[in-house]
């Protein structure tokens, strides 16, 4: 039976128990999203709508699509990302919850892409996406099917930069809201999510002493940011390489050495890009590189690191431990690529904590609530997350922690919205 005429397609039905013990474990850390699930229960605002889900299938995303299931819709979901995808909780995705899942665990390139065309064969009337996959083939070889969509949701940085550019072009062809955008996202989910996780990912794949080491950070936007902070705390002496003259100096005030790429190639133990753009770790810094360097990426997709070029210089490659893969190059030097250059917090470790996935998908279950609710009103656009919604995910946040925060009181509004009052 062709891919896209099955209800799913995943490694091993018989995997759902151990996958539905931790979906339910990640639950407990997802109190937001699981007051909106129980809410969307009551409400049913997806009612029938068909929904087109391209993400990282794990546990996290599991409850998102839980929430979406409990508030009515019909998900199929594909995997974002070829090696991040949690076998065990497909199959509980199938088994236990209903959802129509096409994603194996490191499937080869053509599966990927049959998946990505199974899930949108649904005719989608929402999509979600993290790293514009679908939006991908909406907008190529099935523009037949764009009339049929409201709107969408973009995950994460690099999609957003993509429907941006066909904003501009003219050429979107539904509305999107730009979920990275969010606060409650972007703040906790870049930072504190791919920090902790990216060196969490690289310490599983190669178990060194991060302490001591010259640890590179390229790229210092909110990813880098956060990886920068927690290998700081892990006692890694960090180094920021940036092509922004702000972020250069935001990382120089923060305490770490700036500089360029090729100069902190020759002095770096550990090298992570975090860019969202192409060629961040390039040839001319493989040259340089000291033997035993490891070099791997968190940014969305694994050109970040120009593998071609590590090839050029190599001449044998070898195995050392899963993800782990040794490059002698020509001149006798042994570099290290974790996880073939693609997102290491998630291929070798377990990407974001459920905890700070609690809100970014929480801004998944509502904006698409939203999106139903507005279609009517909503231009081919990419909209940001609206502000009542970011609000209310913190607010519930902090509730779920048992956190009460201040309120203005009516003096000090009126003096916010002053111009003459204050000296
Ligand atoms: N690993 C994860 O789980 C995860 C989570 C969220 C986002 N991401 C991805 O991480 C990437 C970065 O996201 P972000 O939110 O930090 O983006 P951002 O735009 O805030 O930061 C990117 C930074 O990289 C810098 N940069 C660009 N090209 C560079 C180059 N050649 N050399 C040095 N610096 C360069 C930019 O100036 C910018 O400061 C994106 O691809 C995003 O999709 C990954």
């Amino acid at each position: 039976m062709a891919t896209a005429e099955k209800s799913h397609d995943i490694a091993d039905i018989s995997l759902a128990e151990a996958g539905q013990r931790r979906i339910e474990w990640a639950d407990r850390q997802m109190p937001v999203l699981a007051q909106i699930r129980e809410r969307f229960e009551r409400e049913r605002p997806l009612e029938d709508v068909t929904m087109a889900c391209c993400l990282h299938v794990t546990t996290e995303t599991a409850n998102l699509i839980r929430a979406l299931l409990a508030g009515g819709a019909d998900v199929a979901l594909c995997a974002s990302n070829p090696l991040s995808t949690q076998d065990d909780v497909a199959a509980a995705l199938v088994d236990r919850h209903g959802a129509q899942v096409f994603a194996i665990n490191g499937e080869d390139n053509d599966t990927y892409y049959a998946h990505i065309a199974a899930a949108v064969e649904r005719r989608p009337q929402i999509t979600m996406d993290d790293g514009a996959d679908v939006v991908s083939v909406l907008h190529g070889e099935r523009t037949d099917l764009l009339e049929g969509v409201i709107g969408g949701t973009e995950e994460t940085t690099t999609g957003v930069i993509r429907l941006r550019a066909l904003e501009a072009q003219g050429k979107l062809g539904y509305p999107i809201v730009a979920v990275n955008d969010a606060k409650t996202k972007h703040f906790f989910d870049n930072r504190y999510g791919t920090g902790q996780s990216t060196m969490d990912g690289i310490i599983r794949a190669t178990n060194v002493l991060i302490a001591g080491l010259r640890v590179v950070v390229i790229g210092y936007g909110w990813c880098g940011k956060g990886v920068a902070m927690r290998a700081k705390g892990l006692g890694a002496n960090v180094i920021v390489c940036e092509v922004d003259p702000l972020r250069g100096l935001e990382a120089l005030m923060d305490g770490f050495e700036v500089m360029r790429g090729v100069d902190a190639a020759r002095v770096g133990d550990v090298f992570i890009s975090v860019t969202g753009n192409r060629d961040a770790i390039n040839g001319r810094m493989f040259a340089v590189m000291k033997s035993g360097a490891i070099v791997c990426n968190a940014g969305h997709f694994d050109v970040e690191v120009n593998k071609d070029e590590l090839d050029e210089i190599t001449a044998e490659t070898f195995e050392t431990r899963p993800f782990v893969e040794g490059h002698r190059t020509h001149d006798g030097r042994e570099i290290f690529l974790l996880a073939d250059g693609r997102l290491v917090n998630l291929a070798a470790a377990e990407g974001h904590p459920a905890a700070v996935m609690d809100m970014s998908f929480a801004n998944q279950a509502l904006v698409s609530e939203h999106m139903v609710k507005h279609a009517a009103e909503l231009e081919k656009r990419v909209y940001p997350v609206p502000e009542e919604i970011d609000a209310e995910i913190a607010r519930l946040k902090l509730a779920s922690r048992g956190v009460d925060i201040d309120e203005l009181t009516e003096a000090q509004k009126q003096y916010l919205a002053s111009w003459d009052q204050g000296t």
